[in-house]
């Protein structure tokens, strides 16, 4: 099974990190687009332009059987499109994880990080909008513009870094949010500061494991067999900041078999 993983940069990595806790016996080919990144401050269209090249090159270049958007803000501009224009691919989506948030808190107050386009995206709309019939839940959204370039930058434990997320937090802390939502695939790259902001005792919720879960179940119910050898390659399409890959890798227990290449190549 060869599966194609997309985001504009590292995010998707932490995605990639759940998946090679279970998954096995298949190629996994990452782009980081990070020529185009960020995309969460981009229009609609240049989102959609974007996710449809590199879907396009991972299709023609690597034959891939099932794609993962890894990152909210591409599945909130594209996915639908991709279903539709690539109708025999498998295409998995990462959304926000609302729904599992309001569900576990406790003092029935709720934040959401994420970037501005998933925010202001319909799909996010329709998705709290139905949520909130069934959950009395107050929400406190936070658009985190700039986050996504710190991350990129390797400023994940730089004093601007946290200085952004102390102000952009101090709503969610003041007002007892027991539960964050982590709508962005780069935001676990930074979850130890939001711990040391909101206290250790924050439930963080990320998407990773669920996604991993419905790969599994996709594949399998395509004929895959879960087991041997899982191979990671690493592709981007502009600057990366290496020793950040790196760090993140460090961080995995089981990492597969990984080779970071250069798309270019
Ligand atoms: N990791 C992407 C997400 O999940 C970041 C988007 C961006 O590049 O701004 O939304």
């Amino acid at each position: 099974m060869k599966v194609g993983v997309f985001d504009s940069g590292l995010g998707g990595l932490t995605v990639v990190q759940a998946i090679t806790k279970t998954f096995k016996g298949a190629q996994i080919f990452y782009i980081a687009d990070t020529l185009f990144a960020p995309y969460g401050e981009k229009s609609k269209e240049q989102i959609l332009k974007h996710s449809l090249d590199v879907t396009n090159y991972l299709i023609n270049k690597h034959k891939i059987d099932v794609l993962i958007v890894a990152c909210n803000t591409a599945t909130s501009a594209a996915i639908k499109f991709l279903r539709e224009e690539f109708p025999t691919l498998i295409v998995i989506g990462t959304e926000p994880g609302i729904k599992p948030a309001m569900q576990n808190t406790l003092t029935k107050k709720v934040g959401v990080l994420a970037t501005p386009a998933t925010l202001n995206g319909d799909k996010y709309q329709e998705l709290l909008n139905e949520l909130s019939k069934e959950h009395d839940v107050k929400v406190f959204e936070q658009a985190c513009a700039g986050l996504v370039e710190q991350i990129e930058d390797g400023k994940t434990n730089h004093p601007e870094t946290i200085s952004m997320l102390e102000d952009w937090l101090k709503p969610m802390h003041l007002n007892s949010v027991d539960t964050i939502v982590l709508g962005c695939t780069h935001y676990p790259l930074i979850s130890q500061i939001i711990k040391d902001v909101m206290g250790a005792k924050i439930k963080l919720i990320e998407t990773g494991t669920a996604i991993a879960k419905r790969l599994e179940n996709l594949s399998s119910q395509n004929g895959h067999i879960n087991d041997g050898e899982l191979s990671i390659k690493v592709f981007y399409t502009g600057d990366i900041k290496i020793d950040m890959i790196n760090m993140i890798l460090e961080t995995w227990e089981n990492g597969g078999k990984i080779v970071v290449r250069d798309t270019n190549e």
